[in-house]
């Protein structure tokens, strides 16, 4: 495999340089692990979710969506076990006085060897190791001491078990169906780091496939392929995603088999999604805990079951995280180090960018009825400040796939140059059939010219 340029502070620098990322309450200092998404985020973060909810809702019809509450019952958290059991084990360093996960003391934010104080050659000297819980906490009501304790959702999957007779009743669905949400998730994570890899106020993009017991081996092998296939055909490297299988002893409480999608990050492979056989664990837990009936009837044949579910559970976040870093890339363009960020057409914030060549002679004019027409039908941005390898520096920074350019000749006979991000290819043609040729290539399927470098 080729070395790749990428690191993770060059991905930090063009996050806050280009508007995509910016460290949250900077003028406060910061927060840690605390992010604000800025305009060009926004638009990847939107471009990444539009995506997923296509895969699920668009592509099939097996798939219904949901948006539940983040703050649910208490009892949600006792029934789904993460209030037992959803914790890191949590040591201290009596030298220095930081917090580690006991078992991540390798991946720990000092970067140094476990066993040493950071920065110096003593040893760190750590307590015995105890249970934290991730779970936030707050309280509903308007006096603290009255009010009842309630939890931030540490994920969105529960919300879905919750509303599982809901959709039985509304959607009519006959296992196998999915039940998929994208939503916040929080946790008092111990160690954090590396940017927006492990935050404790993230995005989920979850589904809940609801198979019957014995179906649910072939729907796992199902759904690791599919998840696998989504961030290929989205241009990820394959070369750069693996599928690991979780050891007996890392499990989840609630999973009978995981298998995590990885991604090589800069900081080596690490868990893009989880892909997890939850059994039959949370519906009859919830049963159980709320004292009603969970379960499917199948009014056909009498035959009544509690469903197995299996459930691909990805971060939006991390996701995001993975395109910024398999999409940068440097190269030399006239004597100069050009970044760029070669991401899917489908992913890039903005699609097309339209420049007029010169602020003069009409077209500014004529560029901007060029991108009112545009933007009508994509993601488009209009330019007219500084040179125009300036602007087209810029477009590539923030991945725009194709760059229109208006100049003299737009005026003489209304055609106009198309650039493309990558190639660095420029075709001319008319006005009119701009549109349809930037709608074509964006449907066109796309191959990172990174694998080719
Ligand atoms: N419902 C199953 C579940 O939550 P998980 O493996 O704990 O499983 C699923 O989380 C995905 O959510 C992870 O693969 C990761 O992409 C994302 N994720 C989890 N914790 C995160 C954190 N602290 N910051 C950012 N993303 C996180």
């Amino acid at each position: 495999m080729p070395a790749d340029v990428v690191t993770m502070d060059k991905i930090v620098s063009l996050s806050k340089r280009r508007g995509f990322v910016f460290p949250s309450s900077e003028i406060y200092g910061g927060l840690g692990s605390s992010y604000d998404y800025g305009h060009y985020g926004v638009l990847l973060k939107n471009n990444v979710k539009d995506q997923w909810w296509r895969a699920m809702l668009q592509e099939r019809d097996d798939i219904v969506a949901l948006d539940s509450a983040i703050i649910q019952h208490p009892m949600t958290w006792q029934a789904s076990g993460h209030l037992e059991g959803f914790t890191d084990p949590l040591v201290d360093c009596r030298t220095c006085k930081l917090r580690f996960r006991a078992d991540k003391l390798e991946d720990s934010q000092c970067g140094r060897k476990p066993s040493v104080h950071p920065g110096e050659s003593e040893a760190c000297s750590l307590t015995e190791a105890r249970a934290f819980n991730l779970m936030f906490e707050t309280t509903i009501g308007p006096v603290k001491e009255e009010g009842s304790t309630v939890y931030l959702r540490p994920e969105t999957a529960q919300g879905i078990f919750l509303n599982f007779r809901n959709y039985l009743q509304f959607s009519r669905k006959k296992p196998p169906f999915g039940i998929a949400q994208i939503g916040k998730s929080f946790r008092n994570e111990i160690t954090t780091g590396n940017f927006i890899f492990r935050t404790r106020e993230f995005e989920q993009m979850e589904l809940e496939y609801f198979v019957p017991p014995e179906e649910a081996e072939q729907w796992f092998e199902h759904w690791l392929e599919r998840r696998v296939d989504w961030y290929t055909a989205l241009g990820i490297r394959p070369d750069h995603l693996r599928l690991r299988v979780h050891d007996p002893d890392e499990l989840s409480h609630y999973s009978r088999a995981t298998s995590d999608v990885e991604y090589l990050f800069p900081i080596g492979w690490s868990e893009l999604e989880g892909i997890a056989n939850r059994g039959d664990f949370d519906l009859t837990q919830h049963a159980l805990y709320s004292g009603q009936k969970l379960e499917y009837v199948d009014t056909a044949t009498g035959r009544r079951y509690v469903p197995h579910v299996i459930e691909p559970s990805a971060g939006v976040d991390r996701t995001m995280l993975a395109f910024l870093i398999d999409g940068y890339d440097e190269d030399e363009l006239e004597g100069e180090t050009r970044t760029v960020l070669r991401l899917h057409p489908l992913i890039a914030p903005i699609k097309v960018a339209v420049l007029p060549l010169v602020r003069r002679d009409g077209q500014p004019e004529l560029a901007s009825e060029v991108y009112r027409e545009l933007r009508e039908r994509v993601q488009a941005e209009y330019d007219e400040g500084g040179t125009i390898g300036r602007r087209y520096r810029r477009q590539d920074e923030i991945g725009t796939p194709w760059a229109v350019t208006i100049d003299h000749q737009t005026l003489a006979d209304r055609t106009v140059t198309l650039r493309d991000r990558d190639s660095l290819a420029q075709d001319r043609l008319p006005i009119d059939a701009l549109a349809d040729e930037i709608e074509r290539r964006l449907r066109a399927p796309w191959r990172s010219p990174k694998l080719d470098s």
